[in-house]
């Protein structure tokens, strides 16, 4: 047994209980296994075909080349293919079964596009730039001055290395395949967002005359209903047949709020509201929530989302939370049957104050 009371056993691999000496390094680990091993070196480089005969290189430039070009070529049936081919159009694909015809040819040309790009980066690599193996050792994380340099250097001479500037080919055929691959990334992104929203955003499907209903009963309600400090929830009569009934009611939900017109502020206020009768947009201006809550002490609306709060007798200004401006009001007055119909539309983009922008 030695000092470190460890024992190596002939070819000095150690004995079960026995403890390795890993201080020595080189000659064991635990279980048998060698701590370290010795640094086998690089295998000498084998030049290729192309390295030493101008021909095959001729030849691999050709076949990188050809390989953009099919990619250019795949990119640029993608693009026909997404105007010319109906999306609704279905076809039998064998393996596949009935299938969008529109959808599979754009998969099929980006996915052959991209491959294409792919392999040729990769045989240029693999044939023409330089294979010889380098090994750097490990250095401090900031590099000195001169290594700096010599990066910079190296870059510079990679570009010579990698042959681009002495083959064309390979030059223009990449930039173009490259190029032309950005344009479906775009095209889709453009083409994609469905139509423009037009005048949607900022009106609603109240028109002049419409009724005033209850939501969700549908009914009408007549003036006479209206007693100080009551709430209606209401829409305009006949959403329920519109095309988009929920984008709708989304957008033209009002609340309808009795009031002693003697504590209403603006003139404005009074004149588009019927008696003692006023309607106001329920979308919030903040971010949208109904605003369904009516103090009718305090002659407030609160928004539950964020706490804007709404002043009822002063335009339905924002006096607290983070709404900016006011909340829309709807005029008001009564049809020949006596009952509430809107006087007009609103006068301006119910909603978040970003559609004012627009
Ligand atoms: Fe009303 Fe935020 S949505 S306060």
């Amino acid at each position: 047994m030695s000092e470190h009371g460890t024992e190596s056993a002939g070819e000095g691999v150690s004995q079960p209980g026995t403890t390795a000496r890993l201080d020595q390094g080189d000659i064991e680990g635990s279980g048998g296994i060698p701590e370290r091993f010795t640094n086998p070196g690089l295998p000498p480089h084998v030049p290729r075909s192309a390295d030493l005969d101008e021909k095959a290189a001729h030849r691999a430039e050709r076949q990188v080349a050809t390989l953009f070009g099919i990619s250019m070529v795949a990119t640029v049936i993608f693009l026909v293919a997404y105007f010319a081919i109906d999306q609704k159009t279905y076809e039998s694909i064998p393996g596949i079964g009935q299938a969008s015809l529109s959808n599979v040819v754009l998969g099929v040309s980006l996915g052959v596009s991209l491959l294409c790009i792919g392999l040729g980066a990769v045989h240029w690599a693999r044939t023409l730039m330089p294979d010889t193996e380098v090994a750097e050792d490990r250095h401090p994380q900031r590099s000195s001055d001169q290594a700096r340099r010599d990066a910079v250097e190296t870059a510079t001479s990679g570009r010579a290395a990698s042959q681009i500037g002495r083959r064309p080919m390979i030059k223009f055929t990449l930039g173009g395949a490259l190029g032309l691959f950005a344009l479906p990334l775009v095209l889709q992104l453009a083409g994609s967002l469905g139509p423009l929203p037009e005048a949607g955003l900022s009106t609603t499907f109240w028109r002049k005359g419409m009724r005033l209903v209850r939501d969700p009963e549908m009914t009408p309600i007549k003036a006479s209903d209206v007693t100080l400090g009551s709430v209606f929830h209401v829409i305009p009569e006949g959403i329920d047949t519109s095309a988009h009934v929920l984008e709708e009611k989304a957008k033209a939900a009002v609340i309808l709020i009795g009031i002693d017109a003697a504590l209403i502020q603006v003139p404005k206020e009074r004149a588009w509201g019927y008696g003692s009768m006023v309607a106001y947009s329920k979308i919030c201006t903040h971010v949208g929530c109904p605003v369904g809550l009516y103090e009718h002490r305090t002659h407030h609306l609160l928004c539950p989302c964020h706490q804007s709060t709404f002043d009822v007798t002063q335009n339905c200004a924002v006096i607290f939370g983070p709404a900016h401006r006011p909340l829309p009001q709807l005029p008001i007055t009564v049809d020949a049957q006596g009952y509430l119909v809107a006087e007009s539309g609103f006068h301006e983009p119910v909603g978040p104050s970003f559609w004012e922008r627009g």
